[in-house]
Parts: structure tokens; C-alpha cells; sequence
């Protein structure tokens, strides 16, 4: 499927009363759309901000599907259906029938026969998640976990939600950097859309020439693109270190990890170029002494450990409301107001 393709999908992903049904990319949807998931995710933590546990999803079975290997987004998908009480299924893609031939659509048609409500999907085709929502379950709702180089909608949500919890300012005050492999990068296009649509006006896309994607100046309103490191983060107040794919390096677009260092490795003579309170994350998995030093990374304005807690919290919002959604358009609960 053309990326292009999959850049109208506000019909696949909301119902007839414009709610979340399946949550498939960040692009289409509203900026009502995206703070209705922030505010609910931020629901789901107590005034001491411990996460709750609610029986939202009681009796409802979420299966975790993921074709790619996954650490963090898997588990927290696991963790967030439990604590809405759902069954949680994690299909071992390894040792299903795929392995003997069976196709996708089989596969998915057979899950859905054991009473699957909600599949979340990880892929390395870009498309995969719209794919199952348009043409094979249009009727179980369809979490993206990440889909190729295309999306990778509730990183990019629980990256917002962490912007606004430890900002605590609006995302039209704030000057967001975004460092690295953007060529490559799912996570990249989803935060770029995110900020977008929330309003922020001062997106630094940082990265050399060759780790960038073509017409990269569609990535639209609010995003400047910087090859120098130092001018890109000067005064800004976040900054998103992306991860290196190992598997690039040495290929023509990177000459070695030492020279990615160099050029943009995040250490604290740069980091000192920001705002004196800017915060810095990265969506995992890091290379440590590559995109950024380890004194960063587990230094003070490191967030990225409650990137991963707000994961928790984001993928709640997202599974409860894409539910709620998917059974008012199959006419089994009244709208409800979003
Ligand atoms: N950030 C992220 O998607 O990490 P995992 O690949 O470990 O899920």
C-alpha cells in the first residue's frame, strides 16, 4: 500500500459519531481527538500519580499481535489491558500456524472466532494495522503498535502526554527537537503530526541530508530542518533523541556510529545550548555512546523512564476508548460524549 494511501484515514478510525473505533495513525484526527486521549490517560493516575486499576474492559478480550519484536510497547499494552481488566491474550507469532503458511487473513479470522474485541497490531509492513481495519476485522478495533516506517500512533501520544505532564505548559509555548534517524523513523512522523496538531509551532528536525526522508518538506506547518546540531537545540524545550538503527549503520547513509557521535550525539556541551529546563527523551531502544551519552540518559532532565510509565496510562486511554467506540458504531452502547 502507498504511504499516501494511509494519510485520509479519519473515516477508518472514527465511528459515525466521530469517536475513536481504531486508532491506526495520528494524521486525520482532530486536536479534540488527540486531548481527549491526553486528559483520559491522565485520568487513569491517582493524586499520589500512582496508575489506578478500573474495570472499564471487564469481560472483554484484547490479543496482542505483534509480527515485530517489541520491549516496551508490548508489555505496556499487556500492563494497560490488565489494569482495565480485560482478558489479555499474547499471540506467540513465532509458533502460530503462519509458520506452516497460513495467511494473515486466516490468522486474523481465526482469532476473531475466539472472541477477540480488540487486536493490537505491531508490523514491519507500513499499512498492516489499516489493512486488518479496512479489509479483515473492520469489526474488532485495531490498535497500531507500530507499523514499518509508516506510524506508530500511541508512542507518539505517550510522548505528548509526557511533554504536558512535565511541562506543565501549552504546545503552542514550546520548541521541540527532534534528532536523528528520521528516514527511518515511524516514531519521527507520528510526534511530527502530534505536535502538529496540538498546536506546537516550533518543530527543529535535526539530522543529516542522507537521514532524512524524501520531500521531507511535506512534513508541513512549523518544521524546520537543521544539519547542525547546535543551532537546532539552541533554546529549546524538549528534545526527542531517536534511535540509530544498528542495522543501517556502515550502509551509504551513515559512515559508523563514531561519526553519527560526533555530528549528533547528545552530551552535555550541547545539551547545555537548550533551555536550562529542558527535558530529554527517546523513545527506546537506546544506543547508549551513539545518540546520546549515558551521563544524559540517566541524568536529571532525563524523562525517559516516565515515557514509559505514561505509555501505561496513553495505551489505557486509547484501548478503553477505541472499545467504547467500536461498540457504538455496532450499535451495542449509546454514543457517549467524548
Ligand atoms: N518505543 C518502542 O516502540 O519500543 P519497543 O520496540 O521496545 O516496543
Amino acid at each position: 500500500m502507498h504511504l499516501a494511501a494511509l494519510h485520509t484515514p479519519s473515516q477508518i478510525q472514527l465511528n459515525r459519531h466521530g469517536h475513536l473505533k481504531h486508532f491506526l495513525t495520528i494524521e486525520g484526527l482532530s486536536k479534540a481527538t488527540l486531548s481527549k486521549i491526553l486528559d483520559t490517560a491522565q485520568s487513569f493516575f491517582n493524586a499520589n500519580n500512582q496508575l489506578i486499576t478500573t474495570p472499564l474492559l471487564e469481560g472483554r478480550t484484547v490479543m496482542n499481535l505483534f509480527f515485530e519484536n517489541s520491549t516496551r510497547t508490548r508489555t505496556t499494552f499487556e500492563a494497560a489491558a490488565k489494569r482495565l481488566s480485560a482478558n489479555v491474550l499474547n499471540i506467540d507469532i513465532a509458533r502460530s500456524s503462519t509458520s506452516k503458511g497460513e495467511t494473515l487473513r486466516d490468522t486474523l479470522w481465526n482469532l476473531e472466532a475466539m472472541a477477540a474485541d480488540l487486536f493490537v497490531v505491531r508490523h514491519s509492513s507500513s499499512g498492516a494495522a489499516h489493512f486488518i481495519a479496512q479489509t479483515v476485522c473492520p469489526q474488532v478495533a485495531i490498535i497500531n503498535a507500530g507499523d514499518g516506517r509508516h506510524a506508530h500512533p500511541t508512542q507518539a501520544m505517550l510522548d505528548m502526554l509526557t511533554i504536558r505532564r512535565e511541562t506543565q505548559k501549552d504546545f503552542s509555548e514550546l520548541s521541540v527537537a527532534i534528532i536523528g534517524d528520521i528516514k527511518h523513523s515511524r516514531v519521527a512522523r507520528s510526534d511530527v503530526a502530534a505536535l502538529q496538531t496540538l498546536g506546537c509551532r516550533d518543530i527543529r528536525v535535526i539530522a543529516p541530508n542522507t537521514l532524512l526522508p524524501y520531500g521531507f518538506e511535506a512534513f508541513g506547518p512549523g518544521v524546520r530542518l537543521f544539519n547542525q546540531m547546535e543551532q537546532g537545540i539552541a533554546d529549546c524545550d524538549v528534545i526527542i533523541t531517536l534511535r540509530i538503527q544498528n542495522e543501517r549503520i556502515n550502509s551509504p547513509a551513515l559512515a559508523s556510529q563514531s561519526e553519527f557521535y560526533k555530528m549528533y550525539g547528545l552530551n552535555p556541551q550541547r545539551l547545555a545550548l537548550a533551555k536550562d529546563d529542558c527535558i530529554v527523551m527517546h523513545p527506546g531502544p537506546m544506543n547508549r555512546g551513539v545518540e546520546i551519552e549515558s551521563s544524559i540518559a540517566d541524568g536529571p532532565r532525563s524523562v525517559i523512564l516516565n515515557q514509559v510509565t505514561n505509555g501505561i496510562a496513553v495505551r489505557m486511554a486509547v484501548l478503553a476508548l477505541a472499545m467504547q467506540g467500536q461498540l457504538e458504531e455496532q450499535g451495542l452502547i449509546e454514543a457517549i460524549a467524548q
